[in-house]
């Protein structure tokens, strides 16, 4: 695998490739990969001539408090993940480089409506910082495919307006979420958990599963669903941020649709865990 540690390198490397009429794939992330990453970079590899990687810890997609100072940095162990699932290339630029002007003069790209509630009112400005990063890599990278992890439902979705309404010619493929053996999420952020906390961490997806039965069996009162959901994760330990019903575009939930999707935040100790899932009727 080819590392291109500045911009100027990943475009002369990409003209020549693009001279032998190579297709692109694109796996953005922020480093400290795990199997979610690697499965990306997988499912990238099924669309595209090539994959490139990106690993960027992006400060604008951090508020005040945030973890961007300890997020976790592990740039070798990831390179040498990223070689054996068989990634071409690692584009892993500098702060300075993706914002030469600084943070505080970036023009910034904001996408309406699907930015707005869920991680988007816990977090203020937090989607604008993911839409202006994903909107300079794919300028940069110009790839024709890039895959995002369903994991982050809000995320997929703000990227896929966002490619519509900017006109990016680039394909979105959204890849399933991948769960330890007791249903957890994979997530960078479960190395802040104690072991003790990671006991009960998979009682997040638990409780979006049993609130899914009772959903697809027809229940559909909304508020008392999600309501009895906060309960039980209070229960477990963790301190809910949010457990919503909406539609699968996130916009209201109808109780005549067939199917949902169940988004659920919440804190365990340092950590904020995500995690979503989509219920059909009747399954
Ligand atoms: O999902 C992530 O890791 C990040 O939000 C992304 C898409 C790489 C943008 O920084």
């Amino acid at each position: 695998m080819h590392i291109l540690n500045d911009i100027k390198e990943l475009r002369s490397t990409l003209k020549e490739l693009r001279r032998q009429g190579k297709t692109l794939a694109l796996v953005p992330t922020m480093g400290n990969l795990h199997q979610g990453h690697l499965r990306l970079v997988e499912e990238a590899r099924r669309h595209a001539d090539l994959v490139i990687a990106s690993i960027f810890v992006n400060p604008l997609q951090f508020g005040p408090g945030e973890d961007f100072d300890n997020y976790p940095r592990t740039l070798e162990e990831d390179a040498q993940k990223l070689t054996l699932a068989g990634c071409d290339y690692l584009f892993a630029p500098s702060v300075g480089d993706v914002y030469p002007e600084g943070q505080e003069n970036q023009t910034q790209v904001r996408v309406p409506q699907v930015s707005e509630g869920l991680c988007g009112q816990k977090r203020p400005g937090h989607f604008d910082g993911v839409a202006t990063v994903v909107t300079k890599l794919f300028n940069f990278v110009q790839p024709d495919v890039a895959c995002f992890g369903q994991k982050d439902y809000q995320q997929l979705a703000v990227i896929r307006k966002l490619v519509k309404d900017l006109d990016f010619p680039i394909r979105i493929i959204g890849v399933p979420t991948q769960r330890d053996s007791d249903g957890l999420a994979l997530s960078s952020r479960n190395a802040y958990l104690s072991d003790e906390e990671r006991k009960k961490a998979s009682g997040l997806y638990a409780t979006l599963k049993s609130t899914g039965q009772k959903l697809a069996a027809g229940n559909h009162n909304f508020h008392e669903l999600t309501h009895q959901a906060r309960a039980r994760l209070a229960e477990l330990g963790f301190y809910p941020e949010y457990v919503e019903i909406r539609a699968l575009d996130l916009g209201p939930a109808r109780m005549d649709a067939k199917e949902w999707v169940l988004l659920a935040a919440a804190r365990l100790g340092k950590a904020r865990l995500i995690d979503n899932l989509v219920v059909r009727k009747g399954e």
